[in-house]
């Protein structure tokens, strides 16, 4: 979703910004720009990628120090150059970038219509930027006031970057709700809707949280509230890598990421999965363990590929520990009135940290009461800040739009507190977690076999490129996992395609199946082998294509399905930390195959920063 990226120093700030862009396109766009302050604003915005953006600019170089950038994930108005920000005021004095949604701007807008102001685009964003001109020029206020004033009348969500031409040693930032960061430099400073195109220059990051601001010039800095309370921020220092957020040779960020799995898994149990003590060991819930154990409840909240590991957990929750769990669109959360309180516990899950949906589950959820824990990917993002408690996945940068390694890192989390509870409350006995420690620790070597074998899933899913429809079956732990399989594949081939609970396709999908839908029957636990069995022989019935994921030694599954994909065995709860892993290259290889923007893909964001 839209990205902000701003500098003043000493560096020409086209390429600071520019490169910063470009370290954001991960998170999806639709159009770009910049605004840099050089004796006049000068600003140049383009619809498309930033490589169009720049060939603009080489075309004509902008000079000058300080800037602002964004990338645009349209929400008011379609994507065109128009739309693009940054936007002005009536008078063309100040640039401004927006992320969020300003909800009463065509209130705003016909005010300022009636007092002459002319508006350019259909953006909400275009009218914050007259209204702080209007506030500035009609009140004599200063720039800082102008901007607080403003804000202050604005409904919705916002991260800005503001640059004023009568001050172009400033820039000022705000934040509600959208994230924001600013990196300290020696006489430089960025700004950043998150760490990844600060990253380079420096590792000392302030975050500003909810109704914050800063103002920002070379040599120094200020945090205030935007009501004019001056703040004392702490410095953070970011554990991020610039290796991290760099391609390593891989074709595309995601392959990369599938990859990385075997590595991100066992980062994720470093130090947690204690297997010569029998021991899980998760500090950052260690002091709530008796509030989680004696929960009436435990509601898990995400969404998108988060919701899918949720899913995933609530099988583990109840198997290994015996905890009554559901599971909740975070996004459908607040409206059905929730009956949540003190003796509950709320876990969400969320790569980014940032999601606007889950955010607000988590103000809903704590607001009655609930204890929430948090599983976030991204260190110091705004859902981990206002959890009262969690477990971070340790995955490192997720770049490719479309969540893998997130995915198994949050399911490895998922396992890693069911065992602990279980232990704790005696679901579990030392023999059997004993068994589930040792499985667990087995999986990133397992993993890497099954990556060993890439080839030959690159090889089967050139058969299945133009298939217009697919279908993923799975049951219990592999439930999940179909629904997993199918969002990885229409997300990034646009392939249409549905994950069902095995059973249910007798209730509607199997009207669907002939010679032409390829069907992935996920066949890889003991206790649901039978009945799978009896899946794939209806879908072979109705010609159905059965590609199926199996364990090594089921030669039953295997002589039934005209392709398989054969998983190492492990504990059946653990299943889909292998399952998934043929999926994402299945959805990989069939893009890259159709010559899909793999990374970022057609109208989605990595980071849903909007309700
Ligand atoms: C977007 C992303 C998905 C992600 C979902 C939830 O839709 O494209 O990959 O699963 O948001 O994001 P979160 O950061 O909260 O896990």
């Amino acid at each position: 979703m839209c990205g902000i990226v701003g500098y003043i120093g000493h560096r020409k700030a086209t390429d600071v910004i520019i490169k910063g862009l470009q370290r954001l396109e991960y998170r999806g766009y639709d159009s770009a720009g910049v605004a840099i302050v050089n004796g006049k604003i000068r600003i140049e915005k383009q619809k498309g990628k930033v490589a169009q953006l720049v060939k603009v600019i080489s075309a004509n170089p902008m000079q000058g120090s300080s800037g602002i950038g964004h990338t645009r994930w349209a929400t008011h108005g379609e994507p065109n150059d128009v739309n693009a920000h940054p936007h002005t005021g009536q008078k063309k004095k100040f640039a401004l970038v927006h992320n969020g949604i300003i909800e009463n701007y065509d209130a705003i807008r016909k005010n300022l219509e009636s007092k002459g102001h002319v508006f350019e685009s259909q953006t909400d964003t275009e009218v914050l930027a007259h209204l702080i001109e209007e506030i500035y020029e009609i009140s004599d206020t200063d720039f800082i006031t102008s901007v607080q004033l403003a804000l202050n009348e604005v409904d919705g969500t916002f991260g800005i970057a503001v640059v004023n031409n009568d001050d172009p040693d400033t820039i000022i930032v705000a934040r509600r709700g959208s994230p924001l960061l600013l990196g300290i430099g020696e006489g430089e400073h960025f700004i950043a809707s998150d760490a990844s195109p600060i990253i380079e220059y420096t590792n000392k990051v302030v975050y500003l949280d909810d109704d914050e601001m800063a103002i920002i010039n070379r040599d120094s800095y200020e945090v205030r509230t935007i009501k004019n309370v001056t703040l004392n921020k702490a410095v953070h220092e970011l554990e991020m890598s610039i290796e991290q957020i760099e391609k390593a040779g891989f074709p595309h960020f995601m392959l990369k990421e599938i990859y990385e799995q075997p590595d991100t898994i066992a980062d994720c149990m470093r130090g947690r999965l204690v297997v010569s003590e029998n021991r899980i060991q998760l500090g950052g819930i260690a002091h709530v363990l008796d509030r989680i154990v004696n929960a009436d409840r435990i509601i898990i909240a995400a969404c998108g590929t988060s919701w899918h590991a949720g899913l995933v957990g609530e099988y583990l929750f109840e198997y290994l520990a015996k905890k009554k769990v559901e599971v909740e669109y975070a996004s459908e959360f607040r409206y059905q009135n929730p009956l949540i309180d003190e003796k509950d516990v709320m876990i969400v899950i969320s790569q980014s940290g940032e999601t606007a949906d889950t955010l607000a589950a988590v103000r809903e959820a704590k607001s009655k009461g609930a204890l929430v824990l948090g599983i976030c990917n991204v260190v110091g993002s705004t859902i981990a800040r206002e959890t009262d408690a969690g477990v971070y996945t340790h995955a490192g940068p997720e770049i490719g739009v479309a969540s893998t390694k997130a995915f198994t890192a949050q399911v490895t989390v998922l396992s890693l507190m069911a065992i602990m509870i279980g232990q704790k409350n005696g679901a579990l006995s030392e023999k059997k977690s004993a068994k589930l420690i040792k499985a667990l620790n087995e999986i990133p070597e397992k993993v890497k076999a099954i990556l060993e074998h890439a080839d030959d899933i690159k090889k089967m899913s050139e058969l299945f490129t133009y298939a217009p429809n697919f279908l993923y079956l799975g049951r219990s732990y592999n439930f999940p996992v179909a629904l997993e399989g199918a969002l990885k594949l229409k997300e990034i081939s646009y392939i249409h395609a549905e994950g069902y609970p095995a059973a249910e396709m007798k209730h509607g999908p199997i009207a669907l199946i002939d010679q032409h839908m390829p069907v992935v029957v996920i066949a890889a636990t003991d206790h649901t082998n039978d009945k799978m069995i009896s899946n794939i022989e209806e879908v072979r019935a109705r010609k159905g294509r059965v590609i199926a994921i199996a364990n090594e030694n089921n030669s039953e599954v295997a002589n039934l399905a005209e392709y398989t994909i054969r998983i190492p065995e492990t504990h059946d709860c653990f299943t889909p930390l292998l399952t998934v892993i043929p999926l994402q290259l299945i959805s990989y290889y069939i893009a890259v195959n159709r010559k899909c923007d793999v990374d970022q893909p057609r109208n989605l964001a990595k980071s849903v920063t909007v309700e």
